[in-house]
């Protein structure tokens, strides 16, 4: 069974074909577990989850079980039902500590009694002052990558899969939500029972509780949200149903039988995540004309690529998100064109362009099949994945034909369908199915292995960013703006006009940009990224803008966002600003975004809590 970690019959040995890992201390090939029994309660007072994990496990004659732990407390473990000696491995600052747990080879399971501390990195607990509502308090978690260990003992490889059932006990006026069936009404004792019948990896067990409601769009569509944020939330996703569709008619049914998204308060430190049958979502996401749901068709898209057909490890990150670009750009195209899609595909180019020319001190990190032996995968995924990544495949499509290259991937998710993929077991698969077959030469291992993009990429090209370009170009060069032009402009074009301001632009021509369009005060996130970036490049500071600046940054904790601002004051000389508004903003942000700004700006916490 290679690469599977679903067990045809529990009783039968199971050896796994598990590809190193590197960021595990599970041994799956002594024992695994294949399904957890969570029953927990939710302390908001103290900011802690306590409770008991009940694990059903496979054992290979073995007499231990390895966990990973990170930052947990342990208090007791049982093995069919008597208690049992376990011990907890020395502290890695990455992967934190093996758990190791005796067995005998006839048992069936154990149960742990723990809980989580106040350095948990996958939780954050926010105050009811940092919620849409401002009036209860909530939390959520993250998963993605190795942070599930943070929250729940477990073996947490994406080349374990499980299935889980979940008791979790929150304050009566709260209600929880988790990425499995989930309620649609709260309770009257904030007690709830979830249930997720089908296997995934540990990253993609997730939780969230708050003062939540939900509004269905569809039989299996639908948004939980905080009050205030509920009707904004369900006019912005009312295609859902309709994203849904049309990736069927793409690559498969649908087998997750349900797709809700919850918006998140606004620390949340990512776009999105794909959290099986509840992508979890920021709220900048909601722009109010729906110019930015592109997220969510890639978070769509991840029910597919990643969540069905999983990376091994993290090295092979690309097999998720690469794939779940080239995916969202089909989904985008089904709904609102080619034009739309192609300009999309064209941001997605130049975001490779610009992180090429970030890495281009460190090429390795520019290959698609990484190596993140010893690193935190968290700093070590950039956007080479995504967008290399797409590339890859639109130039795999160009290349084989569309019809070909869909039937391709299809029977590739069917074929695939929960269990993990290595980089190279997918070059085996292309190499078998696609290229031999059709007697396609193409270079892959290029693609694949070397930095940079090859020659043979997909040339990428819209009409309206020509357009876009020339509208610069004649600012720049003959100071002539005619705001009539701008009137159909999507977003996707004001962000293609703004990022591409010439080094040379004068704080001058910024002035009247601003005072003409008023982009300043623009009330889309996206933009509102690009511009204040280049308020910060081109030391523009009209219209408060610096306020405005730092207001974003402390209401805001999508990671992307933060951090493209953080290195424009780091890359402005503007450390002194950036360290001022940081302070304010830290304690705002969920751990994974204090991480990346922390080593961005070279800050150290005066009471460093150790991580
Ligand atoms: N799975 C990712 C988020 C992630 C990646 C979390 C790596 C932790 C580690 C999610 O699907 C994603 O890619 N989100 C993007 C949005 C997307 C539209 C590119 C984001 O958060 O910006
Ligand atoms: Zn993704």
């Amino acid at each position: 069974m290679s690469g599977c970690a679903q067990p045809k019959e529990k009783e039968e040995v199971v050896v796994y074909s598990y590809v190193e890992e590197p960021h595990s201390y599970a041994r799956p090939n002594n024992a695994f577990i294949n399904h957890l029994n969570l029953d927990i309660s939710v302390d908001f007072d103290n900011e802690i989850i306590k409770g008991k994990a009940t694990y059903d496990i496979v054992t290979n004659n073995s007499t231990q079980i390895i966990l990973d732990s990170k930052h947990l407390d342990i208090e007791s473990v049982m093995a069919d039902g008597k208690e049992t000696e376990f011990s907890l491995g020395a502290n890695d600052k990455i992967l934190g500590q093996p758990l190791t747990i005796t067995i005998t080879k006839d048992t069936k399971k154990i149960e742990i009694t723990y809980k989580t501390t106040k350095d948990t990195e996958a939780l954050q607990w926010l105050k009811p002052e940092q919620t849409a509502d401002k009036t209860k308090p909530f939390l959520f978690t993250q998963g993605q990558a190795i942070l599930t260990r943070t929250w729940i003992p477990i073996q947490d490889s994406p080349q374990i899969r499980l299935t889980y059932e979940a008791n979790v006990q929150v304050p009566k006026d709260l209600m929880a939500v988790m990425s499995a069936e989930n309620p649609k009404e709260k309770t009257e004792n904030g007690l709830y029972h979830f249930r997720m019948k089908q296997a995934i990896p540990a990253y993609l067990i997730a939780l969230a509780v708050g003062d939540l409601s939900y509004k269905a769009i569809s039989e299996r569509t639908g948004v939980y949200a905080e009050k205030s944020m509920h009707n904004k939330a369900f006019d912005e996703f009312s295609d859902m149903e309709k994203m849904v569709s049309a990736a069927e008619s793409l690559y498969g049914d649908y087998v997750w039988e349900q797709f809700d998204v919850i918006v998140l308060p606004p620390s949340f430190p990512f776009g999105g995540m794909e959290n099986p049958r509840l992508t979890f979502a920021t709220p900048t996401v909601i722009a109010g004309d729906k110019s930015l749901t592109s997220l969510i068709a890639h978070e769509l898209a991840h029910s597919w690529s990643g969540n069905l057909v999983t990376n091994s490890t993290w090295n092979d990150f690309w097999i998720n998100e690469g794939f779940t670009v080239y995916f969202e750009m089909r989904i985008m195209e089904a709904l609102y064109g080619k034009e739309y899609a192609d300009m999309l595909a064209l941001i997605s180019r130049q975001d490779l362009d610009d992180e090429l020319t970030n890495l281009k001190d460190t090429p390795n990190a520019t290959k698609l099949k990484l190596n993140l032996k010893g690193k935190n995968p968290d700093d070590g995924m950039n956007s080479i994945a995504y967008d290399k990544g797409y590339l890859f495949l639109r130039t795999l499509e160009e290349t084989v034909g569309r019809d070909q290259f869909d039937a391709f991937l299809k029977q590739y998710f069917k074929e695939h369908a929960f269990s993990t993929m290595t980089t190279e077991k997918f070059v085996t698969y292309l190499n078998t199915n696609l290229l031999e077959k059709n007697k396609i030469s193409f270079n892959t291992d290029e693609w694949i292995n070397q930095p940079g993009i090859p020659q043979n990429q997909a040339v990428i090209t819209s009409e309206k960013f020509k357009n876009v370009d020339h509208i610069l170009q004649e600012f720049i060069v003959e100071s002539k703006f005619d705001k009539e032009v701008t009137k159909d402009w999507t977003p996707q074009e004001w962000v293609h006009f703004i990022r591409n301001f010439p080094a040379t632009m004068t704080v001058e021509q910024m002035k009247t940009l601003d005072d003409i369009l008023n982009l300043t005060n623009s009330s889309n996130s996206y933009i509102q990224m690009v511009w204040y970036e280049q308020a910060l490049n081109h030391d523009y500071h009209g219209k408060n803008v610096d306020a405005k600046i730092e207001e974003f940054l402390t209401s805001v904790g999508r990671r992307w966002y933060v951090e493209t601002i953080f290195k424009a004051f780091k890359r402005n000389n503007k450390m002194e600003d950036a360290l001022k508004i940081y302070e304010k903003s830290r304690p705002n942000y969920h751990s994974v975004t204090v991480k990346t700004i922390d080593d961005l700006l070279g800050f150290e916490p005066e009471e460093e809590v150790i991580k």
